[in-house]
């Protein structure tokens, strides 16, 4: 099975994440700005994830989101996730965002449905501390064992 991570990380909680489930789901993981077409060739599994950025995944991300082409997910199983900050720990302002806007995996997950993908488990929030991190006690060894249940869907 050819499964590849594609993420993006301003502050490298998200390396992290996506790192963890890639070594789950035996799949390589790459930055959105070292992906190239080739890499998308041939997939079975995709699974892409952003920090929440004002309730999107971050521009880099969205411009790779964006240059898959039509249809070309086609039979191909997808699911996404995203780092953000956990409801208590918000700021007043990045609350009325979440209140407005929501959070980045499920955008990501709709995306890769557009172009053709396969949704096959339920898209991930892992929870970072602060915007810089540290991620929560324990989030690196859910997103491994989330990466091991992928390679059962
Ligand atoms: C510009 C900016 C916007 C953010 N907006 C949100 C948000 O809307 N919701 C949220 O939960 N966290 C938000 N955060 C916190 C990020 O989710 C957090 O920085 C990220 O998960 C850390 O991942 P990284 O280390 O991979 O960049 C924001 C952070 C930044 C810098």
């Amino acid at each position: 099975m050819k499964a590849l991570v594609i993420y993006d990380s301003t502050y490298g909680n998200t390396e992290k994440i996506a790192r963890a489930i890639a070594a789950g789901l035996s799949a390589r993981a790459l930055r959105s700005g070292e992906v190239k077409p080739e890499d998308m060739q041939g997939l079975d599994f995709l699974v892409v994830g952003s920090p929440t950025h004002g309730g999107r995944a971050t521009p880099e991300l969205q411009k790779v989101l964006n240059d898959i082409p039509s249809d070309s997910l086609k039979n191909v199983k997808i699911t996404a996730f995203d780092t953000r900050i956990s409801g208590k720990d918000k700021g007043f302002g990045v609350r009325l965002i979440t209140k407005a806007f929501g959070y980045a995996a499920g955008r990501i997950a709709k995306t890769l449905e557009e172009k053709g993908g396969t949704i096959v488990a339920e898209p991930q929030g892992f929870i970072v501390d602060k915007n810089e991190g540290p991620l929560k006690a324990g989030e690196i060894e859910r997103a491994t064992a989330w990466g091991k249940e992928l390679l059962t869907k």
